[in-house]
């Protein structure tokens, strides 16, 4: 698909990156499909085609801008220390669907820049599903695209309306009791929460309007950094549930600019309530029916 002549040459860099890498992940994920019915499984495979895929980007990006840094999500961070600008690569984001030969998966570059020794912003980012064939891309102060089109958050401004993806933390990742929290707060007020297993695409998703917002908490750098910007340039609002910088804290709540301070809110409370409790042992499994005022120990009967 012929992008919009807005694409700098930045970006076409990252582009022709996340492409090559993505024909070759697209084969691979043809493949894990027939592994389904082996008994071993295809979880091997999926771990050299995510290694590969990496590889992929690395050669394509640095022969591209030989001074860029890295932060791989695989092989970590490698390059200059002072760096000035650096590459934020996941090279499979979703990959529990892709080894369940679910095709919501998607690659996603992000470009951080140094502004000064201890300060550094988001300027760019792509995430590319290779399956469905949509890249979603942005640079900071040109605007975001899905292909050729441009990218809007949703106009809904009121929580029963709105649908929101999150992420359900898993087997060996902590906030499970925070989670419960939140969600329990979310789910009464709202149209539907969905868990689709990308972050990437569940910010780009966003920022094209598909969810009205979206919220999880304990992500990695490379899953949000391409994402952030996109959803920014879309004119989407994202903090974490402080209100405090997302990507630092690596969690975030984002929306339009009505239906995000209002989910903020709800995260907020839900994560304060289960810390709470947390510290006299694990959060009751309760659920508060109607939401409950904030600072409250006590959910809403
Ligand atoms: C995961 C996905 C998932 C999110 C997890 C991430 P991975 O990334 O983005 O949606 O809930 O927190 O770790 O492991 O598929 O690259
Ligand atoms: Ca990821
Ligand atoms: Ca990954």
């Amino acid at each position: 698909m012929a992008l919009s002549p807005r694409l700098s040459p930045q970006l076409s860099v990252v582009v022709a990156a996340v492409r090559k890498a993505g024909k070759r992940l697209l084969r691979d994920f043809g493949e894990v499909e027939q592994l389904q019915v082996s008994v071993k499984g295809p979880s091997d495979f999926v771990s050299s085609a995510d290694l590969r895929a990496e590889e992929t980007l690395r050669q394509e990006l640095s022969r591209a801008r030989p001074n860029f840094a890295f932060l791989m999500e695989e092989s970590g961070a490698s390059g200059d220390d002072d760096w000035e600008h650096r590459w934020v690569v996941d090279p499979l984001d979703g990959t529990t669907n892709f080894l369940h030969g679910i095709p919501h998966w998607a690659i996603s570059v992000g470009v951080e820049r140094r502004m000064a020794p201890d300060r550094t912003e988001l300027v760019a980012g792509v995430v590319y599903n290779p399956a469905s064939d949509e890249l979603f891309w942005a640079e900071r102060g040109m605007g975001a695209f899905l292909n050729d089109r441009r990218l809007r958050v949703s106009a809904r401004k009121e929580l029963r309306d709105a649908v929101f993806a999150t992420g359900i933390p898993f087997a060996g990742t902590p906030g499970k009791a925070e989670f419960s929290q939140v969600l329990a707060r979310v789910m009464p007020q709202v149209a539907g929460v969905r868990r689709f297993g990308s972050a990437a695409l569940d910010l780009a998703w966003t920022a094209a309007g598909r969810y009205d917002g979206y919220w999880e908490l304990s992500l990695k750098p490379w899953d949000i950094a391409a994402g952030l910007v996109i959803l920014r340039e879309a004119g989407g609002f994202a903090a974490d549930p402080e209100g405090g910088d997302p990507y630092a804290a690596g969690s975030v709540v984002c929306g339009n600019q009505v239906l995000q301070p209002k989910l903020r809110e709800l995260v907020a409370e839900g994560v304060a309530y289960a810390r709470r409790h947390q510290t006299r042992g694990e959060a009751r499994p309760e659920a508060p029916s109607g939401g409950t005022p904030a600072g409250s120990d006590t959910p809403a009967a």
